[in-house]
């Protein structure tokens, strides 16, 4: 199935209750003990120096999972929405876990001219993330422009995304298990996002074509892509 764009910014209304009514908590949850893992292994402690971000943060559901995790680090969430950042406010504030994300913040902001400067004059990136994020770029060479411009040699970068359906009959019977449980509105984005998405073999391909092999992907669970690794 080829590729279909969808709109970057999700800013309706509608779309972002819809969104923010949904329980991803199992996959956010799964992302986070990655990251975890990963920083493990890799013998890497994020303390109160440390600066984490979140690119395209939405209602702030991982980004709050993040500074919980990581109460030290200072945390930042941003999304090109104000509706989304709005929420994500919200959701801090009435948070049973405030005293947790004192240092967490959002910034409304395009992610495509997004420069470090806007986000820390002090602190250079450790850990980059985004979750379903990637397929609303139009143009993925602007995503990991942005990567690359906010990265530094030590930066962690973590970004999940779904993965783009073999076809059109396996899209709609994932949109059609969404609905089971999901609105019109939550059901029709999700559709739209499949795709919009990616297969394996395309971020492979365009991580070898743009030399970022440094950069690890992997498919998970049938249905999602992870990039990981250092820029
Ligand atoms: C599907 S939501 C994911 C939200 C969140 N990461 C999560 O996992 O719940 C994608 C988010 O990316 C934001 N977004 C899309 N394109 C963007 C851009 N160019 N700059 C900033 N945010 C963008 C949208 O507004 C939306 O809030």
């Amino acid at each position: 199935m080829e590729r279909t764009v969808e709109p970057e910014l999700m800013d309706s209304k509608d779309q972002v209750i819809s969104y923010a009514k949904a329980d991803f908590s199992e996959g956010e949850n799964k992302f986070i003990n990655q990251i975890n893992y990963y920083l493990i292994k890799n013998n890497i402690n994020l303390n109160e120096n440390e600066l984490i971000v979140d690119l395209g943060c939405g209602p702030g559901n991982i980004t709050e999972k993040l500074s919980i995790k990581w109460p030290r680090a200072t945390v930042v969430g941003i999304d090109g929405s104000e509706e989304m950042i709005r929420l994500a406010e919200k959701n801090k504030k009435s948070s049973p876990n405030l005293s947790l994300l004192k240092n967490l913040s959002y910034i409304c902001a395009d992610i495509k001219s997004l420069k470090p400067c806007d986000i820390s004059l002090e602190k250079k990136i450790s850990l980059l993330v985004s979750n379903s994020l990637i397929h609303h770029i139009t143009y993925i060479d602007e995503f990991f422009n942005c990567l690359d411009k906010l990265s530094s040699n030590q930066t962690i970068n973590f970004h999940k995304d779904l993965k783009r359906p073999i076809d059109e009959k396996s899209a709609l019977e994932l949109r059609d298990k969404c609905a089971e449980t999901n609105n019109d509105i939550l059901t029709n984005d999700y559709y739209s996002s499949l795709k919009a998405s990616y297969t394996l073999k395309e971020l492979k391909n365009f991580l070898l074509e743009k030399k970022l092999s440094s950069l690890e992907v992997f498919e998970e669970d049938d249905q999602y892509l992870v990039i990981y690794g250092k820029v």
